[in-house]
């Protein structure tokens, strides 16, 4: 039988506990919370008031901080981008609405509200151009991305696993930056998210769990693969107006760096935490392939941890469209 094959016979096979993983990873839209729960509500006769207290409180807050929040609400808008490409993947049966497109529905609808909330906020702060991050936020999603896993159901499943808790790291961060700098409100709402994006990591890594129940090899080799090629970011093909395709990524990146929001040492210990948790040291009856494809990830993080240590990032922020220089 094919690889191909196999991987479509593996998915099949766990369909079948999709819907108790729906329940035990996602929360329906009556119970979670929604963008207005963290927003000035534009009902109430407080409306302005509240707008004018973020817009005093944005203030304290410094320019890179801006550039990391706008680059993340980007990230989370080309939602389109990753539901069409999750949808492509062996074994997701649009046409047939089997137990995994439905998954990829009920993700993608609840991490909608992520670029919804962060948009709002920011639009409301006055202190980003909002026209330029409209256009950065076209352009990502016109650009698409190619996240190098093929329609590969494991290799998605690692970058999946992977992305999940890079977003948990990072928003978690900018909600310690933003409750340290007084802004309460935002530091409640980065948290919150960073809480979906870590029940969403769990899901996933479930999901690559009973993988390596029933087909260590191959899911073995996936982990190998993805690792070995490096995880790309999302937003990989970041760019501003006028610009060409990918030449803000590197930018935003650095900012994020300089501001300890994600680095690449955060890159290791995600790679530490998943080794972990699927107990790579522990997966027997591996073929000699395989075996091989195990001691490279073990040996790894350390691997990669001496050559984060060498990394230097620029000091001096670098001026996006994103955030008025005006207001550096
Ligand atoms: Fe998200
Ligand atoms: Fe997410």
């Amino acid at each position: 039988m094919s690889l191909k094959n196999v991987r479509l016979e593996v998915m099949q096979f766990l369909e079948k506990d999709v819907d108790s993983l729906m329940d035990k990873y996602l929360i329906p839209a009556e119970k979670i919370w929604q963008p207005t729960d963290f927003l000035p509500n534009s009902e109430g006769p407080n409306f302005l008031e509240e707008v004018k207290e973020i817009r005093e409180l944005s203030k304290e807050l410094p320019y890179d901080f801006w550039v990391v929040l706008v680059g993340d609400m980007i990230t989370e808008e080309a939602l389109p981008t990753y539901e069409s490409w999750l949808m492509d993947v062996e074994g997701v049966g649009q046409l047939e609405n089997n137990g995994w497109s439905k998954w990829v529905r009920q993700w993608t609808a609840e991490e909608n509200r992520h670029g919804d909330v962060l948009n709002k906020y920011l639009y409301l702060s006055g202190r980003v151009n909002m026209k330029e991050i409209e256009i950065t936020t076209q352009h990502l999603i016109s650009d698409g991305f190619d996240i190098g896993t093929d329609r590969d159901p494991y290799k998605n499943f690692v970058y999946t696993s992977f992305q999940e808790l890079a977003t948990y790291i990072s928003h978690n961060r900018v909600a310690k930056i933003a409750r340290e700098k007084g802004s309460k409100q935002l530091g409640k709402m980065c948290k919150i998210i960073s809480g979906d994006e870590m029940r969403h990591h769990h899901a996933y890594s479930e999901f690559v769990e009973r993988i390596f129940a029933v087909d260590p090899n191959q899911m073995m080799m996936a982990f190998h693969y993805m690792m070995k090629q490096k995880i790309t970011m999302p937003a990989h093909f970041l760019r501003e107006s006028g610009d060409k395709i990918g030449t803000a990524f590197e930018e935003f990146s650095n900012t994020a760096q300089r501001i300890g929001v994600y680095t690449s040492l955060d890159y290791v210990e995600i790679l530490e935490k998943l080794i972990k948790r699927w107990e790579i040291d522990k997966i027997s009856n591996l073929n000699d392939e395989s075996e091989k494809a195990r001691d490279y990830l073990m040996k790894l993080p350390s691997r990669m941890r001496r050559l984060a240590d060498r990394i230097k990032i620029p000091e001096n922020s670098f001026e996006f469209k994103w955030v008025e220089p005006a207001k550096l």
